[in-house]
Parts: structure tokens; sequence; C-alpha cells
């Protein structure tokens, strides 16, 4: 059984990507409440993450020694963490007709594994197809300036900050490719300017994520 035959979709699949620090996570919960205050039965759920074991998963990938995977087996457990979620609790809340928001997804590993440590985008992507072979409805790109991005994520107190310490060059190269990819994707992806008050951010989101849905 394959990503692509694990259930019927019915719901409505919405991802948020950016570089750290750039409100993604604040800007899920702003929709989250927005659309269950209009009347919609919305999951909201996170990556690396979102189920029990992905969650275990997370641990192993953001905490402790950045040198103690290499980057492929790195690749397998991001891969293996959105199996998990993607069996237990992206795909049943779809089938169910729920709208999923997800705090980052592929696009992720696109970038960070795909382009921090080498080239592995070419096996970022044939893994997804072979296991994963879902994307996002709809894409929402955080976009932010890398020092702004990093300011803000230094400021949080959290022992997950095994991208963060790649520093500036690495934020400033995944913003890049994060609108590259919303270029070539620009079916799914919507870029909201990250930079503005969380009210406005927030506005700009609900106002794509509306379209989307009429
Ligand atoms: P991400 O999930 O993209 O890493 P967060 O939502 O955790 O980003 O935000 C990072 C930090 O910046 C948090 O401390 C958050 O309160 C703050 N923050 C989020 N959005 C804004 C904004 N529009 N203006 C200023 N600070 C913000
Ligand atoms: P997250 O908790 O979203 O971090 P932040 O709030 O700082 O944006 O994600 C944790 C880190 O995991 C982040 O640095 C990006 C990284 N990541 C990958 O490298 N590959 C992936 O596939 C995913 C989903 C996240």
């Amino acid at each position: 059984m394959t990503g692509t035959n694990l259930g019927k979709q019915q719901g409505v699949f919405i991802t948020f990507e950016g570089i750290d620090g750039s409100g993604k996570s604040t800007q899920t919960r702003h929709l989250a409440d927005h659309l269950r205050a209009q009347g919609h039965d919305v999951v909201l759920t996170r990556e690396p993450g979102g189920s029990t074991g992905a969650e275990e998963i997370r641990a192993l990938v953001l905490e402790g020694d950045p040198d103690r995977w290499s980057a492929e087996t790195e690749l397998l457990l991001f891969t293996a963490a959105r199996r998990d979620h993607l069996e237990r609790t992206i795909n049943p809340a779809l089938a169910a007709g729920k709208i999923v928001i997800c705090d980052r997804f592929v696009d992720s590993t696109r970038m960070y594994q795909g382009l921090s440590r080498g080239n592995l985008r070419a096996e970022v992507d044939a893994l997804h197809d072979l296991m994963i072979g879902r994307e996002a409805d709809l894409t929402i790109l955080v976009d932010m300036d890398p020092a702004t991005g990093l300011a803000r994520a230094k400021g949080r107190q959290t022992t997950e900050e095994r991208f963060e310490d790649f520093g500036q060059d690495l934020q400033t190269q995944m913003r890049s490719g994060f609108l590259a990819l919303a270029k070539a994707h620009s079916d799914r992806f919507r870029v909201i300017n990250g930079a503005q008050s969380q009210e406005a951010v927030a506005a700009d989101i609900q106002a794509a994520v509306e379209d989307y849905l009429s």
C-alpha cells in the first residue's frame, strides 16, 4: 500500500511553509481558529510530528548532535515520520471531509534535506513518490527575510535547534528555494508577506484560503 491509495480524499489539505521564525506556527493557529469559527471541522497538525510515532522521530532528528545522522539517514527519518503522520492523522481526517492544516510538509524536505547537506533533491522526490504520494491542495508560503526570521526563531527557548544552527546563509538559500518552488507550482502556492503585523499576515492568509475554498 503506497501513499496514493491510502484513502479517497474529500477534505482540504493546507500546508504552511517558510524559513524558521517566519511565523508559520502562529499563523496556522490563527487560520484554524478562523475556520473553526466559520463552522469548519479543522485538524491542526505539524511536521516533523503530528502522530505519536512521528513525534518520537521528531526528537531523533531535531535534538542532540547535528552530525548524529548522515544526510541520507536523516532524509529517511523525516520520510518515515511523514508516512506515519499521513497514515494515522492526515489521511483519516481528509477521508472524513475535514480541513487539515499542517505546519510544514514535503516542501520543507525538498528544501532542507534537498539542499542543506549536499544535493539530495532527486532522492527526496523519488522517496516522496514511492512512500508518500500526496501534495497539498493549497500551500501558504510565509515569506520572510532571513535575518528577521532567525532573530525571531532564536528568541524562542527550545532544545530543537537543528537547522537554526546552520545560520543565516542556509536560511537565505532556503528562502530563495521556497520562492522558486512557489513559482514552479503556482497552482497550489500562495506567497504571503510575513514581515507585517500578525493580524495583517492573518488577514492575507484568510483571503487566500477563502478564495481557494470558494
Ligand atoms: P515559525 O513557526 O515559522 O518558526 P513562529 O510562529 O513560531 O514561527 O514565530 C516565531 C516567533 O516570532 C514567535 O516568538 C512569535 O511570537 C513571533 N512572531 C510571529 N509572527 C510575528 C509577527 N507577524 N510579527 C512579530 N513577531 C511575530
Ligand atoms: P519547525 O518546528 O517548523 O521549526 P520552526 O518553527 O523553527 O520553523 O521545524 C523544525 C525544523 O525541522 C526546521 O528547522 C525545519 C526542519 N525540517 C526539515 O529539515 N525537514 C522536514 O521535512 C521538515 C518537516 C522540517
